[in-house]
């Protein structure tokens, strides 16, 4: 930095002024040292300002030159600043994105869009279709009473009829010293519990999880859902069983499909059938068809008119109420719409399976 001279300003002397404070711009490579060499020049006190005020000092003539002189070497400084501090920060700048290596021209990454699991989607569209008949939808306990799921279903203890549903049991005993709380195998003690808590008529659906003490395979699970339906009141008939099914088979699997109805034993209806569909892929001809393997129909539920015991047990007046309940597995109806030939897949947690639906 140049010390302000005391004596007065020349043409020389400014020229001088511009050419060391320029070089020293040149050199200064941060802010800081910047700032400082401005205060030193252009600063109150600074080389170009005391030049600037002993201007007063010059006769007339020279004030007129000099002092346009001293002003341009004002302006040139400037200019030369705002230049110098420009050149360090795109220096920076370079700098902290050659060293960063922060490429902000990348494109973002797509937040990742869940999506519905395939029992879930499938529930929903089971209880939609149910929905639309007038059936409203309730959830109950996964964790059950003996009392719910077997004994209010007409399944005393000991009976052999237990055994089609190996149970999970909870280790707890009761303050008799029983173990009767079990992780439930079916949907069916809503059953008991819906009826227990409202009058007829009743029209629900129960989607929910069930647990089986079971080895499992390509067609079992020790867990899955189940979708209860049950339709209690004055009248209800088989008939209503049979058009409420048939309605709901033509909804989920399409307009053309048939039904069939065979016996079949659960302690808690009676009659008590299995329904079938005929088979969506062949068209109900079965020759070489592995949806249906050759037989041209579909097992899709279990289903019958409520055992009078039933509705005893939860108080209803069998003279006057009767109805019907039914029971489906979504992940098996799942296997049947998509394809899925192994029941395992639903809840091994492969995104590679997952992603499809
Ligand atoms: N709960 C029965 C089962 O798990 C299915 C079913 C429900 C059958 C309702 C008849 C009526 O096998």
């Amino acid at each position: 930095m140049t010390e302000p001279s005391t004596q007065p300003p020349t043409a020389q002397s400014i020229d001088d002024l511009i050419s060391s404070a320029s070089a020293e711009l040149e050199n200064l490579s941060d802010l800081e040292a910047v700032d400082q060499w401005r205060v030193s020049y252009l600063g109150r006190r600074g080389a170009l300002t005391t030049v600037l005020r002993s201007l007063s000092s010059l006769d007339v003539e020279e004030r007129r030159t000099i002092g346009a002189l001293a002003n341009q070497a004002k302006n040139t400084l400037e200019e030369r600043l705002e230049l110098r501090v420009q050149q360090i920060n795109e220096a920076a700048l370079d700098l902290s994105a050659s060293q960063d290596r922060l490429d902000v021209t990348l494109p973002g990454r797509p937040a990742l869009g869940g999506g519905l699991h395939p029992t879930t989607k499938i529930v929903r569209e089971i209880c939609d279709a149910f929905v639309a008949m007038g059936f409203g939808v309730v959830e109950g306990p996964e964790v059950e009473w003996d009392h719910y799921n077997f004994e209010m279903l007409n399944i005393p203890k000991g009976h052999p009829a237990r055994d089609m549903w190996n149970t999970l049991w909870v280790d707890y005993q009761d303050p008799s010293g029983e173990n009767n709380m079990l992780l439930r195998t079916h949907t069916s003690p809503m059953q008991a519990r819906v009826m227990e808590n409202r009058e007829p008529p009743i029209r629900v659906v129960v989607p929910g999880k069930c647990y089986r003490y079971e080895a499992t395979d390509a067609t079992h699970e020790w867990h899955f859902y189940q979708v209860e339906g049950l339709a209690v009141g004055e009248g209800i008939t088989f008939a209503d069983l049979k058009g409420t099914l048939y309605e709901f088979a033509r909804r989920m699997f399409g307009e053309d499909r048939k039904i069939r109805f065979r016996c079949d034993y659960f302690p808690f209806v009676e009659p008590g059938v299995d329904m079938s569909i005929d088979c969506f892929a062949c068209d109900g001809d079965g020759e070489g068809c592995r949806i249906c393997r050759d037989s041209g129909w579909i097992e899709i539920m279990g289903a019958g008119m409520i055992h009078p015991r039933v509705l005893e047990g939860v108080g209803y007046d069998t003279e006057k109420y009767t109805g019907f309940a039914f029971g489906m597995g979504p992940e098996r109806i799942a296997m049947l719409k998509y394809g899925i030939d192994d029941i395992r897949h639903f809840y091994a947690n492969d995104l590679r399976f997952l992603r499809q639906f």
